[in-house]
């Protein structure tokens, strides 16, 4: 299947594994990228500059494929951090950039002098135009289904990505609540070019969490997340476990930042994938978890989801 997605990042599917913090790490991203999609490395799960190096080269080991390293911008973290990781991209050779959060422009001068390709996050049309008119290559336009942080107007994906594309001229990815062939088709119908894909990552073999997480996925309905941290202005669907309902209670009751990090640390959630304990600290996930009743192996995922592409298109054709 071509679309100008898989022209411009040099893949065989338009599929996308987007940034995941602390599962989007070598194993994952390599197992996807080898399978034809694209696989993604966040550049923010590494603790120092040399590990994120190493992870680089450690894809590099495992697939001679394109692969994406996420930015994600946070107002907070100084320019130089993020330079020197755009830097060490260039050096190991990594010239696909996904970004997320804050707003990118200055980093823009350097996507075009070292020649990356550029895929922009974006949770509105309005988001996507500007990534599009700051040079862009890619927008992926994220749904309110989506796993991670939804964008504050809590947009559904079938209006936003429809209506994305229809305003954009450089091709669209759509992302929030795609699992399957169906979804793919779907989204190539309102005019998308691939779809880009977090939750459905988490169940597979590949990826690094414990396998409690997996199955807590396998297990769980579309209506098993929670929307959190709305009182600091930094949405996310997470799994509605312990940790998220502790959240909005200490949220409810007017909790600040800092004492709202006692329960939304990343550090707290990164210990709970290692040990399994699922109800111990935050898991993003999208209402996709509804949809996912298996763990494959990437491989295996990416080709049933073609298969299942082709079937739903010859089904319709006959509609
Ligand atoms: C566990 C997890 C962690 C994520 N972390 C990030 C992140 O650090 N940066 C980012 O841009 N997106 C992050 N996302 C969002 C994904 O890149 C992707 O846009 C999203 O998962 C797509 O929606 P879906 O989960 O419904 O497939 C995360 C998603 C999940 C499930």
């Amino acid at each position: 299947m071509k679309t100008r997605v898989t022209e411009i990042l040099g893949i065989k599917y338009p599929i996308m594994q987007g940034g995941m913090q602390v599962l989007g790490e070598p194993g994952l991203a390599s197992a996807v990228s080898e399978a034809g999609g694209l696989g993604t490395i966040n550049a923010a799960t590494f603790p120092d500059y040399d590990e994120f190096r190493e992870a680089i080269r450690e894809v590099k080991r495992r697939t001679d494929k394109p692969f994406c390293v996420n930015i994600s911008l946070i107002p907070d973290v100084p320019h130089d951090t993020y330079f020197n990781q755009l830097e060490i991209m260039v050096e190991e050779g990594a010239h696909i950039v996904e970004t997320a959060g804050a707003n990118p422009r200055d980093f823009v001068p350097f996507f075009k002098d070292h020649g990356f390709t550029w895929i922009h996050k974006a949770p509105t049309v309005k988001h996507a135009l500007k990534g599009q008119e700051l040079g862009a290559d890619i927008v992926t336009v994220v749904g309110y289904e989506v796993g991670g942080h939804p964008g504050a107007d809590e947009l559904c994906g079938n209006v936003l990505v429809h209506h994305a594309a229809q305003a954009l001229d450089i091709p669209v990815l759509a992302a929030g609540g795609y699992v399957d062939g169906q979804g793919l088709i779907a989204a190539l119908a309102l005019g998308a070019e691939g779809i880009t894909m977090g939750t459905r990552f988490v169940a597979t073999k590949e990826c690094c969490c414990h396998e409690n997480f997996k199955q807590w996925i396998v297990g769980a309905n579309e209506k098993d997340t929670k929307i959190i941290q709305r009182s600091i202005h930094n949405m996310m669907r997470a799994a509605n476990n312990a940790a998220a309902r502790k959240c909005l209670e200490m949220e409810a009751q007017g909790a600040t930042l800092q004492e709202l990090m006692t329960v939304i640390a990343g550090r707290i959630g990164r210990e709970c994938y290692k040990t399994g304990d699922t109800d111990g600290g935050i898991f993003p996930v999208g209402q996709a978890i509804g949809l996912i009743e298996d763990i494959p192996s990437c491989a295996d995922l990416l080709e049933s989801i073609m298969k299942e592409a082709e079937e739903t298109r010859a089904r319709i054709a006959n509609i």
